[in-house]
C-alpha cells in the first residue's frame, strides 16, 4: 500500500509516502518544510502558522510525490494528522486531504498526532517495534506509555504543568537563547560545571510507591522557577553552569520515570520519541541507566524526532489495515485523548 502522510499541526508543513504493509515499510519520501518565521516572535503565533502551511501545502505534497517518483494516482490512501495541535493549523492538512482523496477516489484516515511519535522510530529501527516502554517528549507533551502492541497503549504517566520541550524552550528564554530553545540549553550546558548548581529532581522522592498518583507523573513548571531565581543570583559566567544543572535535573526525571515504568511491566526495548529525544544527553543517560537491566533504547534522528509525515502516514498504515476509514467530515481537534488506551 502506498500512503501519503500529511502534517501541519504546529509549525512544521510536511508531506511523506511509505510504501509497504506492517512492519515491513520503506520511507519513499519525506519533506518538512520548518516555519522559521515564528523565531522572530520566540513561539508559535497560531494564525500566521495557518496561514504558512496554506500557502506550503500544495507544493510540499506536489514534492513528497515527486522524491517518491510517483504520481497522485500511485497513491492508495491518505493519512493525516488531525489532532492535537493548534486547530487553524490542523485544519488546512484535514481539508486538503479530504479533499485530494476525494477527488482521487481513496480513503483518507485521520491520525493522533502523538501516535505518529509512537511509530516514528519503527520507521528507521525494526527492532524498536511493542512490545515496549515509550517515553513521548515534545514542547506540548510529556507521556511514559507502556505499548503492549500497535493500537494497545497503557497511559502510566503525563506532566502535569509543563511539557519537557516547553521547559527547555521557557529556561532558553530565562538564558536569553533563541527559541526553540532545547538544543540550544543543550550545546550551553555542555560548557557547564555539572557540580556548580544542582536542583531538585522533581516528583522523584525515595519513598514512592507504584500505586502513587505521581510515580510515573512528571512537574516540570518548579524546576523553570529554581532556573529563574539561579539566574537571577548568578553570575553572566553561570549561564552554562545553569543550563547543565537544568538539564541533569529533567533528564535524571525522565529516566528515573521511565526506568520503573520499563521495570513494572518487564519490557526491555525502550522508544523515545519527539523534539526532546533529539537531545543527545537524555538519550545518553536512558542507555547508561537501562543498559544494566538488559535494556536496549531507541531514539529516532532528530529528522524523525521532530514533527514530520512519515510517523503520521505509519501509524495511518496500521489504522488503514485494520479496515479503519474516516468520513468526509473528519474534523480537527486541539485536544483528544489518545486513540487505543487500555487499562494501566
Ligand atoms: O516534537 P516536536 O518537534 O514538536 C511538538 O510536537 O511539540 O518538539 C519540539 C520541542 C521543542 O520544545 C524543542 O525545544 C525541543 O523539542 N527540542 C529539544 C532538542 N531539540 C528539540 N529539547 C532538548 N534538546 C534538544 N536537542
Ligand atoms: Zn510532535
Amino acid at each position: 500500500m502506498r500512503v501519503l502522510g500529511i502534517e501541519t499541526s504546529c509549525d512544521e508543513t510536511s508531506a511523506a509516502v511509505l510504501e509497504g504493509s506492517g512492519d515491513d515499510v520503506a520511507v519513499r519520501s519525506l519533506v518538512i518544510l520548518s516555519q522559521d518565521v515564528h523565531r522572530i516572535f520566540g513561539g508559535v503565533v497560531p494564525e500566521i502558522a495557518s496561514r504558512a502551511h496554506l500557502t506550503a501545502v500544495v507544493p510540499v505534497v506536489r514534492q513528497a510525490l515527486d522524491e517518491a517518483n510517483l504520481v497522485q494516482r500511485d497513491l492508495d490512501a491518505i493519512a493525516v494528522t488531525n489532532a492535537p495541535g493548534l486547530v487553524g493549523a490542523l485544519l488546512v492538512g484535514v481539508s486538503f486531504a479530504k479533499s485530494l482523496a476525494y477527488a482521487l477516489g481513496i480513503p483518507v484516515i485521520g491520525v493522533h498526532h502523538m501516535e505518529g511519535h509512537l511509530f516514528a522510530t519503527a520507521l528507521e529501527h525494526e527492532d524498536a517495534v511493542p512490545p515496549f516502554t515509550a517515553l513521548l517528549v515534545s514542547g506540548g507533551h510529556t507521556m511514559l506509555l507502556d505499548v503492549e502492541a500497535w493500537g494497545r497503549y497503557r497511559l502510566l504517566g503525563r506532566t502535569r504543568d509543563d511539557a519537557a520541550g516547553e521547559a527547555f524552550d521557557k529556561v532558553a528564554k530565562l538564558l536569553a537563547l533563541p527559541y526553540p530553545g532545547g538544543p540550544h540549553v543543550e550545546r550551553l550546558a555542555r560548557d557547564g560545571d555539572p557540580k556548580r548548581f544542582r536542583f531538585a529532581r522533581p516528583m522523584v522522592r525515595r519513598d514512592q510507591l507504584p500505586g502513587d498518583a505521581d510515580y510515573y507523573d512528571f512537574s516540570f513548571s518548579g524546576l523553570k522557577t529554581a532556573v529563574l531565581n539561579a539566574v537571577k543570583s548568578a553570575e553572566e559566567s553561570d549561564r552554562a553552569s545553569i543550563a547543565r544543572a537544568f538539564q541533569d535535573a529533567l533528564v535524571d526525571t525522565l529516566v528515573e520515570k521511565t526506568a520503573r515504568a520499563a521495570a513494572a511491566y518487564g519490557r526491555r526495548r525502550i522508544v523515545l520519541g519527539g523534539g526532546v529525544a533529539c537531545n543527545s544527553a537524555l538519550v545518553a543517560a536512558m542507555r547508561e541507566r537501562l543498559r544494566g537491566a538488559g535494556g536496549e533504547v531507541y531514539a529516532p534522528t532528530p529528522r524523525l524526532s521532530t514533527d514530520n509525515a512519515a510517523m503520521i502516514a505509519r501509524a495511518g498504515l496500521f489504522h488503514l489495515e485494520r479496515g479503519e476509514r474516516a468520513d468526509l467530515d473528519l474534523n480537527a481537534f486541539a485536544s483528544s485523548p489518545l486513540p487505543g488506551l487500555i487499562a494501566a
